[in-house]
């Protein structure tokens, strides 16, 4: 269970998140819809302590990741898949996937494992292991994204705007993978943004909307 307390962060002194207080529970799946500049990915990378709390505190059931430097909070098995898909063009898709489980120093065998996992739900990538990172089209790199952010984040999920510039094929597939992940690691918490609610379909379990760094739970039923 991820828990947000009263999060408040500003950006050159401007408040961009607002006394954001929610919880999102393992097993579920869980939208955050805003438009443009609502805070969405600030909201995300404040989790992942990429940006400053002015104040509050992010619990990841009892740890308290607030307190953690960003570096050590992936270790605690989140993973997350930011907006703009930051693949190595100078690696391979393969290496590009096993990074961060070399960086948090998991066996040969774990990663082959953890391998064989993303690729079981998210089977696209397997014809692209050998590609390099720079070969890549959006659409391909942000399913690699997935992958990459599936190797590590067997607990918590965060995927920013995936559907974003995504085709329709594309989509499809991003969308099976999710449902594949569900039963795979069903006790995995996962938050997806999105500009579009229709854009995330059935997929969440509950969505909330944020607007001007401002959350609260939407409550109609899910179609
Ligand atoms: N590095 C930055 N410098 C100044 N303002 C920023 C920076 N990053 C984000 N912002 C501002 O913070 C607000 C929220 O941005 P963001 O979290 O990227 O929104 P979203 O992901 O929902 O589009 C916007 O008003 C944006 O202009
Ligand atoms: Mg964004």
């Amino acid at each position: 269970m991820l828990k947000l307390v009263n999060l408040n962060v500003d950006i050159a002194d401007g408040p961009i998140l607002r006394d954001i207080s929610c919880v999102f529970e393992r097993a579920t799946t869980v939208g955050v819809v805003g438009r443009n500049g609502a805070g969405k990915t600030t909201l995300l990378r404040s989790i992942m302590g990429l940006c400053r709390l002015r104040t509050g505190e992010i619990w990841l059931d009892d740890i308290d990741l607030s307190r953690l430097p960003g570096h050590l909070r992936a270790q605690h098995h989140v993973g997350y898949a930011p907006e703009n898909r930051v693949i190595f063009p100078s690696m391979t898709v393969e290496e590009n996937l096993r990074l961060p489980c070399k960086a948090q120093k998991l066996s040969r065998q774990a990663i082959d494992q953890r391998l064989e996992v993303t690729l079981g739900v998210v089977p696209e990538i397997e014809p692209m292991l050998q590609r390099s990172g720079a070969a890549l089209s959006g659409g391909q790199g942000k399913m690699v994204a997935l992958g990459r952010a599936l190797m590590v984040g067997t607990r918590l999920l965060l995927l920013d705007e995936p559907f974003q510039g995504l085709a329709p094929k594309l989509s499809n597939l991003y969308t099976e993978a999710l449902s594949r992940l569900k039963g795979v690691r069903p006790e995995l918490s996962v938050i997806i943004t999105e500009s579009n609610t229709k854009l995330l379909g059935a997929i969440p379990d509950h969505v909330w909307t944020i607007e001007r760094g401002a959350m609260w739970l939407n409550l109609e039923e899910k179609p």
